[in-house]
């Protein structure tokens, strides 16, 4: 999947200039804007914005409202679409009807049309209004969707903070590239943040790691990550090979980036049997594995070494099959045994499962046998079986 890529920001601003700056229909301008401001791309933008030195708009002299904090980027750039018509005056009221939603007051008018008229640019204007204190209330007042426990959620792709996550991986952010393996990644890395678990000094522990990309991630955030997998069967040849021996030997050679290799251990370990003391690990995880340990029984005791493993306040991780529809397949499992696996003896879940995600979204199921690399890839399906990722985060009592 390719990640972000830097230069898409200047197709983001000259789309935002034309779509202010230029002739596009009053009627189709708001729409058009409030889609730009939207993107995750303008996130991006208004960072890189703000980064970028402080100039002279703000300094010179603030209008009462706006600009006041709104730092303001180098002018040369822009110069160019000066060139555009019409007048300054009607220039930033269509900016302020676009970013703020609302007319100018009369400083702020004067202001903007003053400093163009001594030779400011309109992109400055723009520039100095989106990273406006006003514009940052309304855009950091939208709700955002935070549940942990839940379905692999499509709403978390509207989630900035989330988003951040998966482009952190190096993963696309774009929903159509919206897939269950990526939503399991953010998901852990956003759940272990909000819970407080995901610090420097913590060690964790994944079980049925593979070679997931997101042990390598955690490598270069936390004091210690093992990876434990039998590294062997099937997992060798099946799929993307995710569970591939030659990581224990060669754990460079399945790196996404670059990574802290000395924090960083693959093991050949069975899940359902840990080789490890009481209470060694801060978090325990495991991501689309437990399914494949020997039905019901593996999935529990499994869930169990991990709980005993896990320090007092511990947190423990759980990404699986959740059948949405129709028979069990093998390795799925129903939503009442997803409620026996997570209850057991010195757990509790962090809040209740969110198992209604499917009720409220539209779908369809990707059919596996024919189509298995089809995105968007959130909910799929074995024949009858239609089935989605469960993630479940727990605290060891
Ligand atoms: C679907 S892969 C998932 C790998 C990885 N978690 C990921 O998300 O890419 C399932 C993994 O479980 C491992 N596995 C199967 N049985 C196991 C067991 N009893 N104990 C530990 N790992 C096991 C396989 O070797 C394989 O790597």
């Amino acid at each position: 999947m390719p990640a972000f890529d830097p230069r898409d920001l200047l197709s983001l601003e000259e789309a935002l200039w034309n779509a202010i700056g230029s002739g596009v229909q009053p009627g189709q301008r708001r729409a058009l804007v409030s889609r730009l401001i939207a993107s995750p791309e303008f996130q991006k933008l208004r960072q890189s914005w703000k980064e970028s030195a402080p100039d002279l708009l703000v300094r010179r002299s603030s209008p009462n409202s706006v600009s006041e904090g709104g730092k303001v980027g180098p002018t040369t750039e822009n110069r160019g679409r000066d060139t555009m018509p019409g007048d300054d005056q009607g220039f930033v009221r269509v900016a302020y009807e676009c970013l703020l939603s609302r007319p100018p007051d009369e400083n702020g008018l004067r202001h903007y049309v003053n400093a163009l008229a001594a030779g400011e640019t309109r992109a400055n204007v723009l520039r100095s209004l989106v990273l406006s204190e006003e514009f940052e209330r309304r855009y950091s007042g939208l709700p955002q969707d935070c549940q942990l426990c839940e379905l692999a959620n499509p709403a978390k792709w509207d989630n900035e903070a989330w988003v951040d996550i998966l482009r952190s991986l190096g993963l696309a952010d774009d929903k159509l590239s919206m897939h269950r393996k990526p939503y399991e990644f953010a998901q852990l890395i956003y759940g272990c943040r909000a819970l407080g678990a995901l610090r420097d000094e913590a060690s964790i522990v994944s079980v049925g790691a593979g070679h997931e990309l997101v042990l390598y991630w955690l490598a270069n955030h936390v004091r210690r990550v093992i990876a434990t997998d039998m590294y062997e069967g099937v997992w060798q040849e099946l799929q993307g090979r995710e569970g591939h021996p030659d990581v224990l030997t060669k754990p460079d050679a399945f790196a996404p980036f670059s990574y802290r290799r000395d924090h960083l251990t693959f093991m050949r370990m069975d899940g359902r049997c840990l080789a490890f003391r009481d209470h060694a690990f801060d978090i325990a995880y495991s991501l689309s594995s437990i399914e494949h340990f020997g039905g019901l029984p593996g999935a529990i005791a499994t869930v169990r070494e991990m709980t005993r493993v896990l320090k007092p306040g511990g947190i423990l991780a759980l990404a699986t099959e959740y059948v949405l529809e129709g028979p069990r397949h093998e390795e799925t499992f129903l939503p009442s045994e997803i409620a026996e696996i997570v209850r057991q003896p010195g757990l509790e879940l962090v809040q209740p499962i969110d198992d209604g995600v499917y009720r409220r979204y539209s779908y369809k199921p990707i059919d596996l046998y024919k189509n298995p690399y089809q995105t968007p890839h959130m909910v799929v399906r074995f024949g009858d079986t239609v089935f989605t990722t469960v993630m479940v985060f727990l605290r060891r009592l």
